[in-house]
């Protein structure tokens, strides 16, 4: 059977240094907020090339405690893509926005600026956008629209580490980004983690206060905050895990390239510019037959996912807040898109053979 992905055999690469970190940890006795928790902090930003990062339990506090950080005001309405991850809109109303969704690009399914300008209004105040599956948004038109409207600018980062636009890297085109280390990202911890970049010294001091108890120095508490701090273990293992990101990065944009040059015209694949560097967090193609499509690689003993099935604007929890709304673009990709097998622990082997049985699909 190829799974869709096996974090065993993915992490396989760093268990030596991951022992390492873990007993290095254990030594020094020293679990929240440590040395661990700053090296990683000062590694990640070098790596995104921004001033600061700050660690957080997860991407959804990430994005919880950006909007926070931004002194967003509550009822503010916030541009968000409709074809995104819950987390993203779960997080604007946590934070009592109002979040008004923009339908997506057809061939990125990357939120469409083009379309931004006819959802802004008198209460817009900020653009949440999500680089989704590993691919930029299209920024020079989101910049100058964020610019024209005096709007603050979300990066939603879970899914694009090192993913580049025109040369620069995700997570520097926002007044903060936020970035999820779930275990399957292409930066994964071992449990729940995540962090928010930002390139304004304000903002990263508000976010590191916000982060544990609204307090810089112990026992005093300047601000309602929270407890979402990255914890020392997990920084550890990030740390092992970023000095080969980009080789990750790599090694997935080899296996997409095997999909992109050999899978037929019949299925629809991402689109490619020279612009955008992805990093295929996801590689999904669409297809008008995907669920016959599914079954069939399961037959041939190939596990798929579907990225996602249920778009937030029909999941049950969100039904109040777009209740008669229509995103006919955004539901056609939740109905189309399939996600192939493309992690570390799968080889190019592995890829041309999914490739193959996926050409002799009968449609
Ligand atoms: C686009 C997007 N935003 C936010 C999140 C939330 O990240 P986390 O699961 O670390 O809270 C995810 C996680 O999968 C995601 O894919």
């Amino acid at each position: 059977m190829i799974e869709y992905e096996n974090l065993h055999h993915a992490n396989k690469a760093f268990l030596k240094d991951f022992a390492k970190s873990f007993h290095d940890t254990l030594d020094r006795g020293w679990f929240i907020l440590g040395d661990s928790v700053r090296r990683f902090e000062e590694e990640f930003a070098s790596y995104v090339g921004a001033r600061h990062c700050v660690g957080v339990a997860s991407g959804l506090d990430a994005l919880i405690l950006s909007i926070k950080a931004l002194h967003i005001p509550e009822s503010s309405e916030i541009l968000i893509p409709a074809n995104t991850y819950i987390a993203t809109i779960l997080a604007a109303l946590h934070c009592r926005l109002v979040p008004v969704l923009v339908e997506p690009d057809q061939a990125t399914c990357n939120i469409d600026p083009s379309k931004l300008e006819n959802y802004i209004t008198s209460r817009t105040r900020a653009i949440m956008i999500v680089h989704l599956y590993g691919k930029a948004c299209d920024m020079s038109p989101i910049m100058a629209c964020v610019r024209k409207y005096n709007l603050l600018l979300i990066e939603d980062c879970a899914q694009s580490h090192g993913a580049r636009y025109k040369g620069t890297m995700t997570g520097n085109f926002g007044h903060a980004a936020a970035f999820s280390f779930y275990p399957t990202k292409n930066l994964g911890a071992l449990g729940d983690a995540g962090a928010i970049v930002t390139n304004d010294t304000a903002v990263a001091d508000e976010a590191r206060k916000l982060r544990n108890y609204g307090s810089l120095t112990k026992y005093l508490n300047e601000v309602v905050g929270y407890n979402s701090r990255l914890d020392e273990i997990q920084a550890g293992f990030l740390s092992v895990k970023l000095k080969r990101l980009e080789e990750i990065n790599s090694h997935k944009r080899k296996l997409a390239r095997i999909y992109l040059d050999t899978l037929k015209k019949q299925f629809l694949k991402p689109a490619v510019n020279p612009d955008f560097h992805d990093v295929y967090h996801i590689f999904n193609i669409r297809h008008p037959q995907r669920d016959a499509l599914r079954e069939y690689l399961l037959r041939h003993d190939i596990k798929t996912e579907i990225h996602y099935p249920v778009p937030p604007h029909r999941q049950k929890a969100l039904e109040p807040y777009f209740r008669g709304k229509e995103f006919p673009i955004s539901e056609e990709i939740h109905r189309t898109t399939l996600s192939l097998p493309i992690s570390f622990a799968h080889s190019p082997e592995t890829i041309a053979h999914v490739a193959e049985v996926l050409n002799k699909f009968p449609s």
